[in-house]
């Protein structure tokens, strides 16, 4: 890597972890990272930090200019749940940033960049099973429309203009670091804490909602491998499918019974159920899985075992 690697959003639920895991792999100093708010005393003790608005075109590229970015990763988007209740702001957070770090890229400000999509590209009109990579894709949230959209220019600027840009449709995902904010997965993780705190949980979704989902060290696993690949290897530049496992609020209940005996789940449903009810039940990944060998390691009861731990040990060190 010519330059050092900027993450943008970098004190999210995804961003934090990728920002330690990269400091890890090619050093604290080599990667800045920067957000609208401050981090977990970790993130912000480990390397470089700065504040920054993803919107704000001038700042980011200040930041480029006084570190030597050459590779970014755009981490900052609003979520699912929380866009359908501001959907201007959501969409013009979600494709200024992009726009501005694309362009960045055309002028060649900056060598390499990642920016994450979604499940949440496909719709109700969507084939529910194993998806496939190429397929109907019809979103009906405005998350999703601006994930699909910004698939679409990252797309554009890689074949007209050769940016080199790489992008994950993300599934759920699962972890106990940094809360994630206002996604319509994020009961698979709200379950976890109240299974601890209070042995119960109501889930807003339905006990049938079968959802693709993946264990945060499997995310940033993809993440790392598809921006180590050699260029000719990533053949998908919209955004590729990926997946782990498939489960609903029932199954990941049956799972922590099997570590909490005691433990008892309630539904009731509320707006994210449509949100959820659009999207698939399982994804088909081979793509990645070709392509680039994309392999993932965590199942549902080593998910469930890890996070039960890593929660009771957060709940622990709080007291
Ligand atoms: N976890 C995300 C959400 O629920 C999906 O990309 O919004």
């Amino acid at each position: 890597m010519a330059g050092k690697i900027l993450i943008i959003g970098a004190c999210g639920q995804i961003g934090t972890e990728l920002t330690l895991k990269l400091r890890d792999l090619y050093g604290n100093d080599k990667v800045v990272a920067s957000d609208i708010r401050e981090g977990s005393e970790e993130l912000m003790e480990s390397g470089p930090f700065e504040i920054a608005d993803a919107t704000d075109a001038d700042l980011i590229e200040s930041l480029i200019n006084k570190h030597g970015v050459s590779e970014v990763y755009l981490m900052a988007a609003m979520l699912s749940a929380t866009a359908e209740k501001a959907p201007m702001k959501a969409w013009n957070l979600n494709m200024d940033s992009l726009f501005h770090i694309l362009n960045f890229a055309k002028d060649k400000k900056i060598e390499k960049v990642f920016w994450p999509s979604s499940i949440a590209v496909f719709g109700p009109t969507t084939p529910k099973n194993d998806t496939p990579q190429t397929t109907i894709m019809e979103p009906s949230t405005v998350y999703g429309i601006s994930k699909q959209t910004g698939e679409r220019w990252c797309e554009y600027f890689h074949d007209k203009y050769g940016v080199d840009v790489r992008s994950l449709r993300y599934p759920g995902i699962i972890s106990y670091k940094t809360l994630p904010g206002g996604g319509t997965t994020d009961y698979a993780i709200e379950i976890f804490h109240e299974a601890l705190k209070k042995k119960s949980y109501t889930s807003f979704l339905d006990e049938n909602t079968g959802l693709p989902m993946m264990y945060m060290d499997d995310a940033i696993k993809a993440t790392v491998d598809i921006m180590e690949a050699p260029s000719e290897k990533v053949k998908v530049r919209s955004s590729y499918n990926l997946s782990a496992l498939s489960f609903t609020p029932k199954d990941l209940a049956e799972a922590i019974e099997k570590e909490i005996p005691e433990f008892k789940i309630a539904y009731e449903p509320d707006f994210r159920q449509k949100i959820a009810d659009s999207w698939p039940s399982s994804i088909d990944d081979s793509e990645a899985r070709k392509d680039w060998q994309w392999e993932h390691d965590f199942d549902l009861q080593s998910l469930v075992k890890e996070m039960l731990n890593g929660v009771s040990e957060q709940l622990k060190t709080a007291k």
